[in-house]
Parts: C-alpha cells; sequence; structure tokens
C-alpha cells in the first residue's frame, strides 16, 4: 500500500502514539559523569573552554557527589590532574596519587553510592605531556603499558570499580587484566576506550587536565578519522584481551561507528560525548543560536540511537534534571 491509503503521519498525529511507538530511551541511569580532581584543599577552578565543569579538589568533589547523588546519577569516571610530573608517568603509580587518594575519599563518604570509573593514562603525569614513554621520540609501547598496569593496580587498591584505559597502546588490556588477577582483582572490570580517535574535539580536555603534549600530536598511537574499518580490529583485539566492555570517542562525529560497532559485537558500548563536543553546545547557546536543553537531548538520543548503552559527558547533570521535566 502506498499513499493515500497508507498515511506515516498516523503515528506523528499526538503526544501519546508518539510516546507509544518511540524506541529510543534515555535515562539517568546511562550517565557517566566526568570529575577532574586536582591537589590542594577547597580549591574550585572554572575551565575556561568547559563552562560549568571544574578543576576539584577532593574536598570539593565530596561536595560535587552529593549534588549527583540528589540527581540521581550513579556512576562517575575520575580523571586526575597532577602537579607532579615526571618523564614515565610512574609518578601516578601509588596510593599518595591523586586519583587513587580522591577514590578513597569518595569510598569512604558514599559507601556503595555510586560506580566510581578511573581513566587509566600517564598524559596527565608526564612532564611532555604524551601518554607514555618516550624513547627516540616516539612514544614506547611495550614500556608505556607497563606503567598503565602499573597505575592500575593502584587505582584497584584504592577500590576503583571499573578500570578504563584510554591510551591506545597495543596490548595494555592484556598486561592489565594479567597483573590485576596476580594481585586477586579478577572481578574487576577493565572497560578500555578501544576506539579512540586522533581528534580535535578534545582540546578543551587537555586544556582541563594540563595535558596537551609539548610537541608533536598523539597520531601514532590514537586512530585516524580517515580510515573506517580500522576500529573493528581493535575492538576485537581489546576483547580477545579480556574487556569486559568498550568506550568509543568522541561520539557525535563518529555516530556510523558506534552503530556499526554494535551490529558486529556483542558488547555493552559506551559513547564518550567529549569535551569539545559540550563547548560547542555552550558556545552556541550563550550566543543564541540554538536552545541549549534541546539540542543538547537531541544529541543524546542521537548516541542512544546508534547504539550505545551508556553516555559519558558533562551534561548529565543538566541531563537528569531535564529528564526529572519530561517535557524533551
Ligand atoms: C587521556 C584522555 C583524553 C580524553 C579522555 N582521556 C585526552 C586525550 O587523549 O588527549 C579526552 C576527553 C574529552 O575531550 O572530553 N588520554
Amino acid at each position: 500500500m502506498k499513499f493515500p491509503e497508507t498515511r506515516l503521519r498516523r503515528l506523528r498525529y499526538n503526544n501519546k502514539v508518539r510516546n507509544l511507538v518511540e524506541n529510543v530511551s534515555l535515562s539517568t541511569s546511562d550517565l557517566i559523569y566526568p570529575i577532574f580532581v586536582c591537589e590542594g584543599n577547597n580549591t574550585k577552578n572554572e575551565i575556561k573552554s568547559l563552562p560549568g565543569q571544574y578543576q576539584l579538589s577532593i574536598d570539593n568533589v565530596l561536595v560535587l557527589c552529593k549534588d549527583l547523588k540528589k540527581s540521581g546519577i550513579q556512576n562517575i569516571i575520575i580523571f586526575g590532574i597532577s602537579s607532579k610530573k615526571d618523564e614515565t608517568g610512574e609518578i601516578s603509580c601509588n596510593q599518595k596519587s591523586i586519583v587513587p587518594m580522591a577514590i578513597k575519599e569518595i569510598k569512604k563518604s558514599f559507601i556503595d553510592e555510586f560506580l566510581v570509573i578511573a581513566d587509566v593514562c600517564n598524559c596527565s603525569y608526564t612532564t611532555h605531556g604524551h601518554c607514555g614513554t618516550i624513547i627516540n621520540n616516539e612514544v614506547d609501547n611495550d614500556l608505556t603499558i607497563e606503567t598503565l598496569a602499573k597505575q592500575s593496580i593502584e587505582l584497584a587498591k584504592a577500590g576503583v570499580d571499573i578500570i578504563a584505559p584510554s591510551d591506545m597502546m597495543d596490548g595494555r588490556v592484556q598486561l592489565i587484566r594479567k597483573k590485576l588477577d596476580k594481585n586477586g582483582f579478577v572481578d574487576l572490570p577493565i572497560f578500555p576506550y578501544s576506539v579512540k580517535y586522533a581528534s580535535s574535539f578534545y582540546g578543551p580536555f587537555r586544556e582541563a587536565v594540563d595535558s596537551s603534549p609539548k610537541k608533536g600530536d598523539r597520531k601514532s598511537y590514537q586512530m585516524n578519522f580517515k580510515n573506517s574499518n580500522e576500529f573493528m580490529r581493535e575492538i576485537e583485539q581489546d576483547l580477545n584481551e579480556g574487556a569486559d566492555a568498550i568506550i568509543i570517542k568522541p561520539a557525535l562525529s563518529y555516530l556510523d561507528i558506534i552503530s556499526r560497532a554494535k551490529n558486529k559485537f556483542n558488547v555493552p558500548i559506551i559513547a564518550y560525548n567529549v569535551s569539545g563536543e559540550y563547548s560547542m553546545v555552550k558556545a552556541g547557546h550563550e550566543k543564541k543560536y540554538i536552545e541549549e536543553e534541546h539540542v543538547m537531548m537531541e544529541i543524546m538520543y542521537s548516541i542512544k540511537r546508534a547504539g550505545a548503552d551508556a553516555i559519558i559527558t558533562y551534561h548529565a547533570l543538566e541531563i537528569a534534571n531535564a529528564l526529572k521535566k519530561d517535557h524533551v
């Protein structure tokens, strides 16, 4: 049957019928809120290029956690900002390092309230800003994954719930899994950033954690956005090495990748709506070019529709509040 017998608008004529047939959902439990934790006390620095996001000392992270709890947000991912840096990032591999300290405090104050994910990378801790150990002007894969595994053990000891390596080295999932198991953390999941493009959308984040490479770029380890197939091998490899779920980032310019990953692999997918994607919405709103809340929700639904099961997003608090109003 075709027009005029078939009229597709019948399923859109009013709100009730639209609600009845819609099949993409978004709820607060899908959201993961990124937190930037820094050293010191009573510190709350707004990050210029990420309006509404802050570098927070641990005491203020705990204040934020109270707000998150009120809004029903259960999942957080922690990024460390460290004034102490060295050549390899090894400086992060102890219980006194900023992220293990923050995790311990969060777990002490909010027993069982939050799923705490830790981003595992060296770039916040290296003097040169690259994600690993540099040998002959190149990030050395096999030395770097040793440091990442050490960092992961410290995070595990601090009580983290999920390890999320974001470095894009080969073999890091396997080594981290092996070391975690050897240290008795057999139940601790690894959610690697399996698909991470060398993207300019990370700009505001690098300002936030002071992790821009002092020289060169990250193209020899992060993926080339002009390649549409290598993501499959990256995911396959991580799953073979023991990944429990995968993270894809950025999200918005990579919805095709999320969708193809969903069709090919039966594994939970987390999309990272990264800093540049967030800041563009904020800037558009400030200029009064777009209606922020509606654009934000449309973006979130597009990421869910592509096949993501969960979303890491700086908008998480705003979304949780918008979902309560139930009109977007
Ligand atoms: C660390 C890391 C980065 C992001 C998450 N983990 C920056 C990078 O790889 O340069 C980016 C997140 C964002 O832009 O919101 N390697």
